[in-house]
């Protein structure tokens, strides 16, 4: 297991860094010494947020997978190290009417769930030569139970929360922890289209600190694999899996899956 942890001269990398939990985050690792480095969609706009957080900005698309291993690179070159990878670019559907517009749901998934699995493969070498690390993935509660009014949402976000379990067992080998934060709805950006419903109901969201302290944790303390629910009142607690019922042999025994299909890691 890693020791690595937020400390003075840690270098994380945070993606969709400017938006709402990203500049939280940002501020609970600046706290630490930690530089933060916020990558986002190029905008004056997203330039002008890093620098009122006296952070670094790097541009990127995180549907571009060698945006991201070009990024990576530039936070080492300048950094000389990566410690953390805070997979959190994210955006949701526009609209939520009953048509399902593929276009709109290809397009969720390439930035939530693919943009996961490229920031993933861009670090992972990185975390390795700074002697292990944490991923950390933004993922939602829409990952774990369906959101019937988003249903690109809940495939990216339930692929990205399987991509981090299945993941687990390799990286841990290599000092480097994945883990994943599963927020109820928290009061950013992504819900400005429907605060108001929200607000009018006396539904409770999450403020944004309240998840960056989850996602400051996970870098500390996140145990492999897991997936940590985030709502308000609650807190932050580990989902537990209830697994799925196993193979039985002829003579009615649990059966354990050949050793020779297993990865090196889990064998
Ligand atoms: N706010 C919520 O209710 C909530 C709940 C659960 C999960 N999440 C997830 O949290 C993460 C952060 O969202 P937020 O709440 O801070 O919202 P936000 O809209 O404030 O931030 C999202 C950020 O991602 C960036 N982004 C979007 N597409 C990108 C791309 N292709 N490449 C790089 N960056 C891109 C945006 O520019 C923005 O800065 C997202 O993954 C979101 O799905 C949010």
């Amino acid at each position: 297991m890693t020791d690595s942890t937020p400390r003075p001269g840690s270098v994380a990398l945070i993606t969709g860094g400017t938006g709402g939990f990203g500049r939280a985050l940002a501020t609970r690792l600046r706290e630490r010494e930690v530089t933060a480095v916020l990558a986002d969609l190029d905008s004056e706009r997203n330039r002008q947020a890093a620098a009122d957080l006296g952070c670094p900005f790097l541009a990127l698309d995180v549907t571009d997978r060698a945006a991201n291993e070009a990024v990576v690179a530039r936070v080492e070159a300048d950094h000389g190290r990566l410690d953390a990878a805070y997979l959190n670019a994210g955006i949701s559907a526009a609209k939520s009417d009953d048509a399902l517009d593929l276009e709109e749901f290809m397009r969720v998934v390439d930035v939530d769930l693919f943009g996961v699995v490229y920031g993933a493969v861009a670090a992972r070498p990185a975390l390795q030569r700074a002697g292990g690390g944490a991923i950390v993935v933004t993922a939602s509660l829409a990952g774990l139970s369906p959101m019937a009014t988003d249903p690109g949402y809940s495939v990216a976000k339930g692929g990205a929360i399987a991509f981090v379990r299945s993941m687990a067992p390799r990286l841990e080998r290599e000092g480097i922890r994945i883990t994943a934060i599963c927020p109820g709805f928290a009061d950013t950006a992504i819900i400005d289209r429907i605060r108001e419903e929200f607000t009018a109901a006396g539904f409770p969201v999450l403020s944004a600190d309240e998840v960056a302290q989850a996602m400051v944790m996970a870098w500390e303390q996140g145990e492999p694999g897991a997936a940590y629910v985030v709502q308000p009142g609650v807190g932050t607690v580990p989902y537990r899996f209830k697994g799925v019922p196993s193979a039985r042999t002829a003579a009615g025994e649990t059966a354990v899956v050949p050793e020779a299909l297993r990865p090196p890691s889990m064998r």
